[in-house]
């Protein structure tokens, strides 16, 4: 074997419930994809009714050869009203984590992943002063109930969103508050456009306050147990690389988007990164693609070094052990998902070779599934989804990933 891996490097691939479970009325996100105008491009509908086919995924995923899902809980789902806990659904998610263990699986929950109670939403959301304290209490009791089956969470998956689709837009994702769609779907669940905040859009000053807050306190909540779980959280991390002139953007960039979340990891268990691709820099803000790069479904640069470069950033930056909590290509040729792969994890091994303390790679998606304003048409999946029948057929990636897993390289 060429690259090879150690015993003990988790194998995992990942999920977040909406985009897997579908939605309703209580999920702000559901909102937003029903009102007229909407960016949003289609519903999730059923999505890959994950909720209730949760059993055999997990199953298939572990005769792959997988040692780590990573899937998220819905707040929506267990406080569908402030202060209403739904031990029923606290139970549902008991059971995903179960049955992960049943298999050898482990398990990793990511305690908020993009959607929100509407309720959370309508009353100023990710910009509020008192969310930190109700997602606390939310990741409280969520532990209370499942902590004991729990040995890694992440709090919030990439904390630093909003910002950086709106620096790689040149147009921060708040200015959605003018929008008339925007305004209906504040108004569809009693609020404003001024006081409705979904995680996405969320003022960049003002969200990151919140969500760091919200972050740090969630730690407590979560290690405070039942159980003895690793908590982190995870950052949207292209590399941010500069074009011709771009350098100070770039570094402007890196700073805003990037390190100022980083700080905000002291203390954790580890790093979760999340890469796709790179985005370069001009002087004055984002550049297209680079003449002659392959571009995937996402117009993405087909670009797997990236991943190499923001380990060993964030590995720098903070110390921490570090794992890749989402990694992927959105693409309907197969043979370019491994190819893709297979490059990526030379260059997580190359970080390994050089002492860095990886502990773990998770491909994103186990299923092709409900890729947010987009809809069903990017497949990230390893596994594809009949959308009529929700027949699962495996992917040749998912074999080979899952071979790797088994040889611990390849
Ligand atoms: C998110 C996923 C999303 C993926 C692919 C990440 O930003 O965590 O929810 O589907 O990227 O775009």
């Amino acid at each position: 074997m060429e690259i090879t891996f150690p015993s003990t490097f988790l194998w995992g691939t990942a999920t977040a419930a909406h985009q897997v479970e579908g939605g309703n009325i209580y999920n702000d996100n559901w909102v937003m994809e029903h009102v007229p105008g909407s960016p949003y491009v289609e519903s999730s509908g059923d999505a890959c009714d994950h909720y209730h086919r949760y059993r055999e995924d997990i199953a298939l995923l572990a005769e792959l050869g997988f040692t780590l899902y990573r899937f998220s809980l819905e707040w929506w789902r267990i406080e569908p009203e402030e202060g209403e806990f739904s031990l029923a659904e606290l139970d549902h998610y008991r059971r995903m984590l179960a049955t992960c263990h049943e298999h050898g699986i482990t398990p990793m929950v990511t305690f908020h992943h993009f959607t929100s109670p509407r309720w959370l939403a309508a009353s100023g959301g990710w910009e509020a002063a008192e969310t930190p304290e109700k997602f606390a209490r939310f990741c409280e009791r969520s532990v209370a109930h499942l902590g004991d089956l729990l040995p890694l969470a992440c709090t919030l998956n990439e904390v630093n969103i909003g910002p950086l689709i709106g620096a790689m837009r040149g147009t921060a994702m708040d200015t959605a508050r003018t929008e008339a769609w925007f305004g209906l779907a504040a108004r569809a669940v009693g609020s404003d456009a001024s006081r409705f905040t979904p995680f996405l859009y969320a003022n960049p000053q003002r969200g990151r306050t919140t969500i760091l807050a919200a972050h740090r306190r969630a730690v407590d909540a979560i290690k405070a147990g039942p159980g003895n779980c690793a908590v982190g959280l995870t950052l949207a991390m292209q590399d941010i690389q500069a074009g011709p002139g771009g350098e100070e953007m770039a570094a402007h960039m890196r700073r805003e988007l990037l390190d100022v979340y980083l700080e905000g990891t002291r203390g954790d268990d580890f790093i979760g990164v999340q890469t796709y691709s790179r985005q370069r820099f001009g002087p004055s803000g984002p550049l297209e693609p680079e003449e002659g790069v392959e571009l995937t479904q996402m117009d993405y640069e087909f670009w797997p070094e990236s991943l190499e470069a923001t380990i060993r950033y964030a590995s720098k930056a903070t110390g921490l052990p570090v794992i890749v909590t989402e990694n992927g290509i959105a693409t309907d040729d197969d043979t370019r998902r491994i190819a893709y792969i297979e490059r990526v994890l030379r260059g997580v091994a190359a970080c390994m070779r050089d002492g860095i303390d990886v502990r773990g790679y998770t491909y994103w998606s186990a299923l092709d599934n409900f890729e947010w304003s987009y809809g069903y048409r990017p497949t990230f999946g390893l596994i594809a989804v009949d959308r009529q029948t929700q027949k699962r057929t495996i992917k040749p990636s998912a074999r080979w990933l899952g071979q790797v897993a088994r040889a611990h390289g390849f």
